[in-house]
């Protein structure tokens, strides 16, 4: 028996006391981290102020906590400037469904909100962690994950991708300086668990992670004078939106309790956490880089998709046909049924299909096509995407310029 892990590096679902792996208590973290359960309020209120139907992910608990996003609604409500920032440690070159989650939605956030959009491609973070990994290895993995990140379909407008590897300099290294100033080693061992044999490459990674939330790290985006040798106090003020899998929190833990003794003072960060994509082989189970079977990838074919979940997806139908038409399958346990959950944008539809997986009427092997159709859908776009991203998109992207937008056309006068 053990509790579940969750930490930016490992993430692993409890067992019980038969060693069984259980599925992982997303309210138990909630808890523990005190951050706020996202509830119908804060919905009804998105939905007033924009004008927009919440996301699929916001209403089916996809996306199921926060910090501050209320806050974020009152500033666009008025009219005021903010920013959506997120990033990605490229640790293998390609990515599969649960690694584009993050991404989509924040996609579809920019569309919603018409705000900039920096990406951090941690590649500094991966070659630390990760033993093995060589500083050339992940610099090359960030130009391929830019590319996958690229074909989500973010507006080049507002959107700045950047490797830290690359990029970080300037006002932004300045930043991360003032901010490693004001932490010490007993905070990041707190949030992260660190130790005295823990490299200092390692402990002061947090420090770039962070000021990644400040405006002032960007003095390009916003005009300022990045050559210069002072921040601006204005832009400091530019409040941030941080759409992420709840494991990144620790960082940004540090960031809202610091953020106040910058020099130039910035809001604390405002944060939507997302739970983490079941595996093929269920609950519990994850979604990884070296077993092909865990997941879809986003490079997969038609056939591997189509393989891969008739195979491996776990199945909550009877073992015979007759059985399952008799007693009814168990949706709530069933991969291909929780894909479609992810993938099905009509709410009724999507209940049909439940209620009938339920009753026996509708079999595993019509669930699972329904899955295949739309995953391979989902893929295509993105492939098709990605064959169109030259060197020179990608360049475009990755170049530090200033970024357009407009936010909240009818904002309200208060
Ligand atoms: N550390 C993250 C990872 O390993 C990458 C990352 C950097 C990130 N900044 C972020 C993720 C902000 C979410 C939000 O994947």
């Amino acid at each position: 028996m053990a509790d579940q892990q969750i930490d930016p590096w490992s993430v692993q679902a409890g067992t019980d006391e038969q060693g069984n792996t259980l599925e992982f208590d997303y309210v138990a973290i909630s808890q523990k981290w005190n951050t706020k359960l996202i509830d119908q309020n804060l919905l009804e209120r998105f939905e007033k102020v924009t004008g927009k139907k919440p996301h699929r992910w916001l209403r089916r608990g996809l996306f199921f906590s926060h910090r501050d996003f209320d806050r974020i609604l009152d500033s666009y409500e008025r009219g005021d400037r903010f920013f959506l920032y997120t990033g990605r440690g490229p640790s293998s070159g390609s990515m599969h469904i649960g690694h584009t989650i993050p991404f989509e939605f924040t996609r579809w956030l920019q569309d919603v909100f018409d705000v900039p959009l920096v990406i951090m491609l941690t590649d500094d973070e991966k070659a630390l962690f990760r033993e093995k990994l060589t500083f050339e290895e992940v610099m090359q993995y960030s130009r391929d994950n830019a590319r996958d990140i690229i074909a989500m379909g973010f507006d080049v407008e507002k959107t700045f991708i950047y490797s830290d590897l690359k990029y970080l300099g300037g006002h932004f290294l300045l930043n991360a300086w003032e901010f490693s100033k004001l932490v010490t080693f007993n905070q990041v061992r707190g949030a992260f668990g660190f130790n005295e044999s823990t490299s200092i490459g390692r402990c002061f990674f947090p420090s770039l992670q962070c000021v990644a939330a400040f405006a002032t790290s960007y003095p390009e985006i916003w005009g300022d004078d990045p050559d210069g040798d002072l921040r601006s106090k204005q832009t400091a003020k530019i409040p941030c939106l941080i759409p992420m899998a709840i494991d990144q929190d620790p960082y940004f833990r540090l960031v809202r309790d610091n953020s106040h003794r910058m020099r130039f003072p910035s809001p604390k960060p405002a944060i939507i956490h997302s739970k983490f994509l079941t595996a093929l082989q269920g609950p519990g189970g994850k979604m990884s880089a070296s077993n092909p079977n865990s997941a879809i990838f986003m490079s997969d074919t038609p056939n591997q998709i189509k393989n891969k979940i008739n195979r491996h997806a776990f199945s909550g139908g009877k073992e015979t046909i007759e059985e399952h038409r008799k007693y009814g399958g168990n949706p709530d346990v069933d991969v291909a049924y929780q894909y479609l959950t992810y993938f099905e944008d009509d709410d009724e539809k999507l209940k049909k299909i439940y209620d009938e997986y339920k009753s026996g009427t509708l079999a595993t092997g019509d669930l699972k096509k329904e899955c295949i159709a739309l995953m391979q859908g989902y893929v295509k776009v993105f492939q098709e995407r990605r064959n169109a991203v030259t060197d020179e998109v990608l360049q475009q992207y990755m170049k530090p310029r200033k970024l357009e937008w407009k936010g909240n056309p009818n904002p309200v006068k208060l």
